[in-house]
């Protein structure tokens, strides 16, 4: 038999995830599981761009991996761990760092937009998409799937791959990012992208009455009768035939459309929401997971690493 391909991706621990990171990147982890060599990590390193709380970074990490469970990620399938815990990847973002040049860096759309933004972006920020390749290329990825916004992330990996190949010889694949057209960017209560920097998320994991307070404050428009925001979240829950027919029916009656929306996602957010309570309570299971995936995914990173050391002449011997 063939191997199997090696699929990669990773969520910031950066707050609660919501119905954009599920539907756009998370839900397929789970989908692809079985036929992938899945490493699936929580991107604390890159959290740290952002986030600089101790107790915060601690709990939304653990967080993260209980989420990951909790939509069915299977630890007997998927190696699960955490960035943090492979500090070769640190190591070959230094690496990268010294093949790349600051203005292709400075095309990078997450950097352009802090500078748009009037931030000052720290070094941190900057040299996110070489952190980011190193995660992808050490593990040998063959796809990531991820939603739209980390397109040109992944192009970044190829990119470096490429380049390191060139100069020192064939030893990282070319990824190949993963975005279904159809999620590739879920809109928030807002319209906007859905994102947890903009205070427009329904979580994964929101009690009722946390759905009922984000669906009535979506944003709508009174001209076509279709509440187009409330509609596009519905998309992901229902059939478009089923969808067309309900919102034909209950044309105008934008109250009603909410309400309809709202049972949908607490059929589709109760039973997983019930499935984390219950990991919750057993705290020293999933630090074991935590503790044996990152334990499997340094070794092959370390693997990788004296390669990559042999191949650029850091290794003496
Ligand atoms: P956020 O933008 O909310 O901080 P992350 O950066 O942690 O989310 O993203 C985790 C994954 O979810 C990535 O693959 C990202 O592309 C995807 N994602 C985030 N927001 C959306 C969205 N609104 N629609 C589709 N995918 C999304
Ligand atoms: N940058 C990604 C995000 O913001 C998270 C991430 C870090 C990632 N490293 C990765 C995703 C490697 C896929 C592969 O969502």
């Amino acid at each position: 038999m063939a191997d199997k391909k090696i699929l990669l991706s990773g969520v910031k621990p950066t707050g609660r995830p919501h119905i954009g990171n599920y539907f756009g990147a998370m839900k397929r982890f789970v989908e692809m599981q079985g036929s992938y060599e899945s490493y699936v990590f929580i991107a604390d390193s890159h959290a740290l761009t952002s986030l600089q709380n101790k107790q915060e970074l601690k709990s939304n990490t653990l967080g993260v991996l209980l989420d990951y469970m909790a939509i069915g990620l299977n630890p007997q399938k998927v190696t699960l761990y955490k960035q943090s815990d492979v500090p070769q990847v640190t190591e070959l973002t230094w690496i990268f760092n010294c093949l790349t040049t600051v203005p292709y860096l400075m095309r990078a759309h997450a950097y352009k937009d802090a500078v748009a933004n009037g931030k000052e972006p720290t070094v941190g920020l900057f040299d996110y998409p070489l952190l980011m390749a190193a995660d992808i290329l050490i593990q040998g990825a063959d796809v990531v799937p991820v939603g739209q916004d980390q397109k040109q992330h992944v192009e970044i990996a190829r990119d470096t791959a490429q380049k390191f190949n060139n100069v020192f010889g064939g030893t990282f694949k070319l990824p190949e990012s993963i975005i279904l057209e159809s999620v590739a960017t879920v809109p928030g209560t807002d319209g906007r992208k859905m994102s947890k920097s903009y205070g427009n998320t329904i979580p994964i994991f929101a009690t009722d009455e946390e759905i009922e307070k984000a669906v009535m404050s979506i944003v709508t428009d009174s001209s076509s009768g279709i509440p187009e925001n409330v509609y596009a979240i519905h998309t992901l829950l229902r059939e478009k035939g089923d969808l067309d027919k309900l919102y034909a029916e209950k044309k105008g009656q934008y109250k009603e459309l909410k309400e309809a929306l709202i049972e949908d996602l607490k059929k589709f957010i109760g039973p997983m929401r019930e499935k984390r309570q219950a990991l919750e309570k057993d705290k020293g299971v999933v630090l074991e997971v935590l503790k044996a995936g990152g334990q499997v995914a340094r070794e092959r990173a370390e693997k990788k690493m004296e390669e990559v050391r042999e191949k650029i002449g850091l290794k003496i011997s």
